[in-house]
């Protein structure tokens, strides 16, 4: 079909009309020929227009069907997949899949880059010197059946539309539409071929569902959607008001991960990640009960087990090790500079949304199409909710190497801050399963 026909699709989805199977094959199957201008004009429709659930789950299955969908019966046992709806500080996948691994499940991995203010384990990864998460689907089955473990980028042969339409809605303000965020993290699910699918839909400032309301509104789509296609998706609905542990960026975010792994991470992303992979196990018949697969998950921890999964799942990537014991070998910023509490009182609320902005700012985000990331820009927050602040004491660093772009982010991180007389908690990291 000629370009006119994407010039209807903008019209019809324009005026709130439904599209067919056969549309959205015809936008699936040209999308990498589709000029940019009209494929930006059909997502900012979709975001403004929706879509019903029957399109949704015809986009999801085209989108999925674009490349190839692995058949992962060759590998032994069920094989677990998760993926977050995008957060900031949001390392979880760097840490529950080898958590998982070494506990026995086998992880297949289907990740994506950064997205709008929000960083993206493929993007995190490659501050590993030498990994690369964009293997062939063959080293990616044998990593399967000789470690349990393997991540790989959608690009190329997995879920290649979702690439396309992914690296457009990062740069053109299309991220936040629950029928566009289904289709791309499930279509990467399926996929993946994966048994067990986890979904991770976070809810808060940081995330894109600003509400535990719209991220139920997700969660659902994506289970009725799930449905549809017989995949079996458990999502769990989970906190995003403030960033996930200290780290905020790339390559501390992969050290923060490491030192997780080891028992030494911060306690709200341990214990996310314990709790999302007692789900695993659990979905995966390897225990009885969720609790029973927690432990089994903190004992692996406790014995080095984690670690070493993750050691030899970096060495199968071609990643050096050596990270575990150096994380400076990851790039590093030139400066640290701090950002000081202009008031005494307990941090009542630490923003997630412009501690993103201020990494992106800083280098960590792409303001345009394959714009190159600096990895190791970011922010280290020394302060979190319900910790007590002196007026001049440091509330966070700011990892830096291009100084002109210092005096913005400062100001989005002074800002995400809410300090007060009272002493505050924080809120539940899991708002429902
Ligand atoms: N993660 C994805 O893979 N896609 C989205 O749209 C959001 C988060």
């Amino acid at each position: 079909m000629a370009n006119p026909s994407m010039l209807s699709l903008i019209k019809t989805k324009r005026d709130g009309s439904e599209h067919s199977r056969e549309e959205l094959a015809w936008l699936v199957s040209n999308v990498k020929e589709i000029p940019d201008y009209q494929l930006s004009a059909w997502l900012m429709a979709v975001v403004l227009r929706g879509m019903t659930i029957s399109e949704t789950t015809h986009l999801t299955d085209l989108m999925a069907h674009s490349g190839q969908v692995m058949n992962l019966s060759d590998v032994p046992g069920p094989c677990a997949d998760k993926h977050s709806t995008g957060g900031v500080g949001d390392k979880v996948t760097l840490v529950l899949a080898p958590l998982v691994a070494s506990a026995g499940v086998t992880v297949a991995k289907l990740s994506g880059r950064g997205l709008g203010h929000t960083g993206g384990t493929v993007d995190k990864v490659e501050a590993i010197p030498g990994f690369t998460p964009e293997i062939p689907i063959e080293q990616f089955k044998q990593q399967l059946r000789e470690i349990q473990i393997a991540l790989a980028s959608q690009t190329g042969e997995l879920a290649p539309a979702d690439g396309v339409l992914y690296a457009m809605r990062d740069v053109t303000g299309t991220v936040e539409s629950i029928p566009l965020i289904a289709a791309s993290v499930l279509s990467k699910k399926i996929a993946s071929g994966a048994d067990v699918i986890l979904l991770d839909v976070k809810t808060g400032s940081g995330a894109f569902m600003k509400d535990d309301a719209s991220a139920k509104a997700l969660a659902d789509t994506m289970m009725e959607v799930g449905r549809r296609l017989n995949k079996q998706v458990v999502c769990v609905v989970s906190e995003m008001g403030q960033p996930l542990g200290h780290a905020v960026g790339h390559s501390n975010e992969v050290a923060e991960a490491i030192q997780t792994l080891q028992g030494k991470g911060p306690e709200d992303l341990t214990e996310l990640c314990v709790r999302l992979g007692g789900l695993i196990l659990l979905g995966a018949g390897a225990v009885s009960t969720r609790e029973a697969g927690e432990a089994k998950l903190r004992e692996a921890i406790v014995s080095g087990a984690a670690i070493d999964k993750f050691r030899e799942f970096v060495k199968a990537q071609g990643g050096d090790p050596r990270v575990i014991e150096s994380p400076e070998l990851m790039p590093q910023p030139r400066l640290r500079v701090p950002v000081e509490a202009t008031q005494e009182g307990y941090v009542q609320q630490l923003d997630a949304l412009p501690i993103g902005i201020a990494c992106k700012d800083l280098g960590g985000g792409r303001l345009f199409k394959g714009a190159p990331l600096d990895l190791a820009v970011g922010v280290e927050l020394k302060k979190k909710v319900g910790d007590r602040v002196e007026k001049g004491e440091t509330l966070a660093y700011l990892l830096v190497n291009d100084e002109a772009k210092l005096a913005e982010a400062t100001e989005s991180v002074q800002s995400a801050y809410r300090i007060g007389p009272t002493p505050a908690s924080a809120p539940d990291l899991i708002r429902a399963v």
